[in-house]
């Protein structure tokens, strides 16, 4: 296969949605938009073929083992690759008022914040790296933020947000130590 199969974890809407419709322009790239439920993800394959962009659409939670590993099977058993991993699903528990100081942070909201953005980024990485491994090719791009660097902690500029930042942080140390490997 000449065109290189693209995932994007968390793409029907937002930015992950908008990395996809950059990605379906281009002839050598064949985008896969996901969604934690199927219907969100053919809709976005819809939209996206509404606007004369070719990608196909497939449920993925990535905090799901049994999603996680069906995904893996899907992908390999329908292009036998997988070259480019986007992870970009996350989230940010800003509306909570809890997470407006860390001295008001709830521990379970840090938990689940980092189960999405730092262990469910491993997870989807992990069962997808065999196979870039084995067709060896592999591109994985994770999604960070500006927050969640260390000599920015202390400056007044951004929210608090104790547990986005917190799990972004683990997300960079995770994203090094795979590049490292
Ligand atoms: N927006 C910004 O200004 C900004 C700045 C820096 C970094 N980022 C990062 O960029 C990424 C996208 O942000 P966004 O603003 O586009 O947010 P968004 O609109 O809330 O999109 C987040 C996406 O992640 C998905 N997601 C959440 N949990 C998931 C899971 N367990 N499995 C699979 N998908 C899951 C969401 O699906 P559901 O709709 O089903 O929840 C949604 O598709 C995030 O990682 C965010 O931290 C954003």
């Amino acid at each position: 296969m000449n065109e290189k199969i693209a995932v994007i974890a968390g793409s029907h809407k937002g930015l992950g949605f908008e990395i996809a419709r950059r990605f379906s322009h281009k002839p050598d790239l064949r985008v896969v938009v996901t969604a934690r439920s199927l219907k969100a993800a053919n809709e976005a394959r819809e939209k996206l073929r509404s606007l004369g962009l070719e990608a196909d659409g497939q449920q993925l939670d990535i905090i799901n083992d049994e999603s996680v590993n069906s995904f893996a099977d899907w992908i390999e058993a329908t292009y036998g690759q997988v070259d480019i991993l986007v992870n970009n699903a996350g989230v940010n528990p800003y509306h909570s008022k809890e997470e407006g100081s860390v001295l008001t942070a709830k521990p379970q909201i840090l938990l689940d914040t980092i189960k999405t953005n730092a262990a469910g980024m491993l997870r989807i990485s992990q069962a997808l790296i065999p196979i870039m491994k084995r067709n060896g090719y592999g591109r994985i791009v994770n999604v960070s933020t500006e927050m969640s660097c260390l000599n920015l902690m202390l400056g007044g500029h951004y929210p608090a947000a104790p547990s986005y930042r917190a799990s972004k942080a683990v997300m960079n140390a995770l994203a090094l130590l795979m590049a490292k490997e």
